[in-house]
């Protein structure tokens, strides 16, 4: 009989469940041998980013068997494609990316698994299903968290900011949607978006974008950010107006160092945790280098903080979808 057959179902089947093709000949995956990662990362000019980036180096170097090569996109989709086309190039065992936006860096990733190297795809996403795994947070439930955070605390009455990341990431494009799904729930017809910038995820642009939001509404009662950078953004333009206490401020990430500490300091009235996921992407490195079967996609949790709760370390966010989506 062909083996044809056999070879077909057996590429189906790999494509159905993210197994992975064999590590390639001649590294060993040892402290003498070590396999190579290419990690691409957006950009490192957030805090965010760099806590990414660390977290995959210590969870590597805690293995000793692989070898991890960084680069830096610097926010450029362009320049992050031609990292992974090098990294195909130089034949590495596995290459874990960040995606700066989605449509440039779905066909390179693609590209990539096709010539039989493993993708890991973290926080941000590509198109479609050509990557090998994706590991990251909901970002919808995040924003609808958010929403439903700033209704309650505003009693469903109310004019809100809201400052948007990145819109051709797929954080940026998924937080939105949550958090207008997230305040129109139960009670909250009296809230209204008052101004929407897209500040990108940097905080010189959110703090522009709320000076002009500052000019043309006389009455802001809460702002959402879709990161925490972009809050204090926010935060800093609303001092300087000498309006910071008139709202309420709503951002994501809560890193120790970042959000959480505007938290203490009483700057973020709330933040959401955005887990980084780069100890979870060496642990999945590690495994499909052994040609284990992983999953296809890993969702991480995320935490509330408040001033309520921020010592006692954040309260979870429970994963249910709210009723009330429009
Ligand atoms: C950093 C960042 C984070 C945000 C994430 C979304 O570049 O903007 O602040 O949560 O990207 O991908």
């Amino acid at each position: 009989m062909s083996r044809w057959p056999v070879v077909c179902l057996v590429v189906a089947f790999c494509a159905a469940i993210a197994c992975a093709p064999a590590p390639s000949a001649g590294r060993g995956g040892t402290a003498d041998d070590p396999w190579v990662v290419g990690m691409s990362q957006s950009n490192l000019g957030e805090p965010w980013r760099v806590q990414m980036d660390a977290d995959v180096r210590a969870a590597a170097a805690a293995q000793g068997n692989l070898r991890v090569v960084f680069k830096d996109a610097q926010n450029d989709s362009l320049a992050q494609r031609a990292q992974i086309e090098e990294f195909v190039e130089q034949r590495v065992d596995l290459v874990i990316i960040s995606p700066n936006e989605a449509a440039p860096l779905t066909r390179p990733v693609a590209a990539a698994v096709r010539s039989g190297i493993p993708v890991i795809v973290l926080d941000r996403e590509v198109q479609g299903d050509e990557y090998t795994a994706f590991i990251g947070a909901d970002n919808v439930l995040i924003g609808r968290a958010a929403g439903r955070w700033l209704r309650e605390r505003l009693g469903g009455q109310g004019r809100i900011v809201e400052l948007k990341g990145l819109m051709t990431s797929t954080p940026g494009r998924d937080r939105n949607r949550g958090f207008l799904q997230g305040i129109a729930g139960e009670g909250g017809a009296g809230l209204e978006v008052v101004f929407s910038g897209e500040m990108q995820w940097l905080e010189p642009n959110a703090r522009r974008e709320m000076e002009s939001a500052l000019t043309t509404s006389t009455v802001i009662n809460g702002v959402y950010a879709h990161n925490d950078p972009g809050a204090h953004g926010a935060w800093l333009a609303a001092r300087a107006a000498g309006r910071e206490r008139d709202m309420v401020f709503v951002g994501i990430d809560a890193l120790p160092h970042e959000g959480q500490q505007y938290v203490r300091q009483g700057i973020l009235d709330a933040s959401f945790l955005y887990p980084t996921g780069g100890a979870e992407a060496i642990d999945m490195a590690l495994a499909l280098l052994r040609g284990e079967t992983v999953a296809k996609r890993t969702v991480l949790g995320t935490r509330l903080f408040t001033k309520d709760n921020i010592e006692r370390g954040g309260d979870e966010v429970a994963a249910e979808p709210e009723k009330a989506q429009p």
